[in-house]
C-alpha cells in the first residue's frame, strides 16, 4: 500500500486502492440530525448566514468529525451557492425549501449579472477545515451538476418532477443549453478554487438525473458532466472525481465510461451486485445504503449493510449512504453503523 492510502484511506480509495475496512463518509452528514448544528443554525439566523460565515462553516464541517471520525468530511455549503454566484437572489425559508429569484422561466439568463465573490467565503472555510482536519481525514468539496442546479434555477425552488425544466430543455435547447454552459463555467472555477484552497476530492451532485429520458440524459447529464470533468483535469488533474448521478439506474454505466470522472455514486435504488457486474472493473465506487434502513435500526440496518459490504468486497469501496441522511435519523444508529463496517 502506498503511503497515500495509509494515511488517508479514503483519498486511497478514491485512486483505486482497496481497502481492508472501506473508509466511509455520509452524504448530508453536517446538517440537521446533529443537535450541535441546530443549535449554532440557530444562533447564526439561517443557512445562509451560516454557510457564508467561515468560522460557523468550518466549525459545522468539522462537527460531525469530531463526534464520528468520519473518513471524509465534507464543506459544508450548498449547491446553489452557484446560482447565488450567478446573480439570482437565494434564500431559504423556515419550513419550506430553498428559493431563487428570478425564475429563469420568467427572466433570460442574460439579464441576470454575475457575482462571482459570493463565493468568497466559501473558499475562505475550504482553508480554515484543511488546516484543522486530522491528516487521516480526507477533504471533500462538492457542486451540483448542471442539470440539478438548472432545474432550481429555471422553476426558482425544488419541484416534483423537474417538469418545467424538462419542457424548458425540450421547447427551446439553445436556450436551455445556455444555462447549462454558464453554470459548467461557474462550477469549473468554483471547485478549482475549492481545491487550491485545500480540498482533496470532490464530488459532483446530480441529485435529480433520474428525471430524464435517454437521449436528454446524454445531452444533460453526461456531456456537462463530462465537460466539467475535462475542465477540472486539466487544471487539477490529481483530484479525483466522484460522480453521483441519482437515479441513473441502468444508464449508471454509460455515466461511468462516458463522463471521465474516477469514481461513482450509487443511490439506494441500485442492486450492488448488478453494480459490481456492470460498472468499469477497477472503478471506485461509493454507496448505497438506503437512509430509510439507518432511521429503522436493528437487524434491517445489519441486514442492509452486510448486503452493500458483500457486495463490494473485490472492488475500491468507499461507504456511504445512497442519498442525504434524514433530519430524523437517530445518532445511535449512525455510531451502530460506524462500529459494523470498522469490526
Ligand atoms: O453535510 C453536508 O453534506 C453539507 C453540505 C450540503 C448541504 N446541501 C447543506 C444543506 C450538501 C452537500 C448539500 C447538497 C444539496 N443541496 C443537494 C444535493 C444533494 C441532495 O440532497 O440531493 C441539493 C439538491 C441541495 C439543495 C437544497 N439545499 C435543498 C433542496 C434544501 C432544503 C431541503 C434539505 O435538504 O434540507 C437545502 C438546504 C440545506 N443544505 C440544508 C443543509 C444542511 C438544510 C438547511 C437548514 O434548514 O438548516
Amino acid at each position: 500500500m502506498s503511503i497515500t492510502s495509509e494515511s488517508k484511506p479514503l483519498l486511497g480509495v478514491l485512486k483505486g486502492m482497496r481497502a481492508e475496512t472501506p473508509p466511509i463518509w455520509l452524504m448530508r452528514q453536517a446538517g440537521r440530525y446533529l443537535p450541535e448544528y441546530r443549535a449554532l443554525r440557530a444562533e447564526k439566523g439561517g443557512f445562509l448566514a451560516l454557510a457564508t460565515d467561515p468560522e460557523a462553516a468550518a466549525e459545522v464541517t468539522l462537527q460531525p468529525i469530531r463526534r464520528f471520525g468520519f473518513d471524509g468530511a465534507i464543506l459544508f455549503s450548498d449547491i446553489l451557492m452557484v446560482p447565488w454566484a450567478l446573480g439570482q437572489d437565494l434564500s431559504f425559508g423556515v419550513g419550506e425549501g430553498p428559493r431563487l429569484a428570478p425564475p429563469l422561466m420568467d427572466t433570460a439568463l442574460a439579464s441576470l449579472a454575475a457575482v462571482p465573490e459570493r463565493l468568497d467565503p466559501v473558499y475562505a472555510t475550504v482553508a480554515r477545515v484543511a488546516a484543522a482536519l486530522p491528516p487521516e481525514t480526507t477533504f471533500l468539496g462538492f457542486a451540483g451538476s448542471p442539470w440539478t442546479v438548472a432545474t432550481y434555477m429555471v422553476a426558482g425552488q425544488g419541484s416534483k418532477d423537474q417538469g418545467e425544466t424538462r419542457r424548458a430543455a425540450y421547447r427551446d435547447p439553445l436556450a436551455f443549453a445556455e444555462i447549462i454552459d454558464a453554470i459548467t463555467a461557474m462550477t469549473v472555477d468554483y471547485l478549482s478554487a475549492q481545491i487550491e484552497n485545500g480540498v482533496e476530492a470532490v464530488q459532483l451532485f446530480d441529485s435529480w438525473a433520474g428525471s430524464l429520458s435517454p437521449a436528454q440524459f446524454e445531452r444533460w447529464v453526461i456531456a456537462p458532466n463530462a465537460a466539467i470533468v475535462a475542465g477540472l483535469k486539466e487544471r487539477h488533474p490529481e483530484t479525483p472525481i466522484i460522480g453521483f448521478p441519482k437515479g441513473a439506474g441502468g444508464k449508471l454505466p454509460a455515466y461511468a465510461r462516458e463522463t471521465g470522472v474516477d469514481a461513482v455514486g450509487l443511490d439506494e435504488t441500485v442492486d450492488p451486485v448488478w453494480a459490481d457486474a456492470n460498472l468499469p472493473k477497477h472503478m471506485p465506487v461509493q454507496g448505497n445504503l438506503d437512509p430509510l434502513a439507518l432511521i429503522a435500526g436493528g437487524t434491517a440496518l445489519d441486514e442492509a449493510i452486510d448486503r452493500v459490504l458483500a457486495a463490494f468486497v473485490d472492488r475500491p469501496h468507499i461507504f456511504n449512504l445512497g442519498h442525504g441522511i434524514l433530519p430524523d435519523t437517530p445518532i445511535e444508529h449512525v455510531e451502530a453503523l460506524l462500529a459494523r463496517v470498522r469490526t
